[in-house]
């Protein structure tokens, strides 16, 4: 067995030809890092990080290997069908729609192709050269702004806006930032406006996932043999905040192993805290799903919330 801070380059070679970057390292369940304000860590720092995503201190990769790390979580075209469907259901003439936190684009840039006028936000001009990139490739363009969660001020006048894959719980931790994020983007909204945000409320999450159980999260054999799994746990680091730690695993087709983590900093939003920022905020709760599709209601049984918000 052996345990090392590279990948076969044939694993995920479609979505992403690169190495691992080097803010994912090779642990054997080592140590646990300290927990800092940062919304993900390295396991073993080579520089301590300070503020994650201050420009210095980005993630070597981080826009670059998305795909690899993430992409596969997700079905992006399924999911952009779903918004589709949502704002064709509860909104009214929706043509302008903002993507915060948008990531390398694939939400936004599906949008784009289907009609709307699209703006995309992040903090990070990598993350936005992707999305930019990703719609030149469809001959489209697509506005886009470097903007921070944690003091999110844009103008500008939208018929839709999204928060996809978690990202407020990730950056937003005070809650007098949260509040000031949900109404930063109510004051974007035209009234009858509807902002789109997935969300992991904690109470179910307690429950399906109990901290400190480990649960496999997505397994796939590839092209080389190799097998990729991915299993995750949580850990409770006080009253507010959790970590979510993802593990990397590849065996080998000579059995032998690697493995990786990514600790992923959680603030823990229960369901009454969310009702009161939406309230605070003027946002009204006009449907509730269990995943990114229309035929998944949200329950007790969910571990997500995609709720569908409307600006009174
Ligand atoms: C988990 S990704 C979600 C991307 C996309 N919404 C999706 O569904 O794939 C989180 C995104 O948040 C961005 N981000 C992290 N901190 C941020 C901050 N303080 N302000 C704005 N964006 C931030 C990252 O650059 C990254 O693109």
């Amino acid at each position: 067995m052996r345990s090392t801070t590279s990948r076969p380059t044939s694993l995920l070679t479609t979505a992403c030809p690169r190495r691992w970057p080097r803010w994912i390292v090779a642990s054997r369940f080592s140590e646990w890092p300290r927990p800092d304000s940062s919304p993900f860590r390295w396991a073993k720092p080579a520089v301590p990080p300070t503020g994650w995503f201050e420009a210095s201190a980005v993630p070597n990769d981080y826009a670059a290997s998305y795909e690899r790390n993430f992409g596969f979580f997700k079905d992006y075209s399924r999911e952009a069908l779903f918004l589709d469907h949502v704002f064709k259901t509860y909104g009214t003439d929706v043509a302008r729609v903002l993507d915060i936190a948008c990531g390398p684009g694939n939400h936004i840039v599906e949008l784009a192709r289907m009609g709307y006028r699209a703006a995309a936000a992040d903090i990070d001009p990598a993350m936005l050269a992707r999305t930019q990139g990703a719609a030149a490739e469809h001959g489209m363009t697509i506005e886009t702004h470097v903007a921070d969660l944690r003091n999110f001020r844009l103008s500008g006048r939208f018929d839709a806006a999204l928060n996809m894959f978690y990202s407020f719980q990730n950056v937003l931790f005070a809650p007098h930032q949260q509040l000031s994020f949900f109404q930063s983007v109510a004051a974007l909204l035209r009234p009858g406006g509807l902002f789109i945000i997935e969300l992991m409320p904690e109470e179910n999450n307690l429950r399906l996932y109990p901290p400190g159980e480990s649960f496999v999260t997505h397994r796939a054999v590839q092209e080389d043999g190799s097998t990729l799994t991915v299993t995750s746990t949580s850990r409770i680091v006080d009253e507010t905040k959790k970590d979510i730690v993802f593990f990397y695993e590849t065996v080998l087709p000579d059995g032998s192993f690697e493995h990786e983590e990514l600790i992923s900093p959680i603030r823990r939003v229960y369901l009454a805290q969310f009702e009161a920022l939406c309230r605070a905020a003027g946002l009204v709760q006009v449907a509730a799903f269990g995943a990114c599709d229309s035929d998944v209601p949200f329950t007790d049984d969910s571990a997500k919330l995609v709720a569908v918000l409307e600006k009174a």
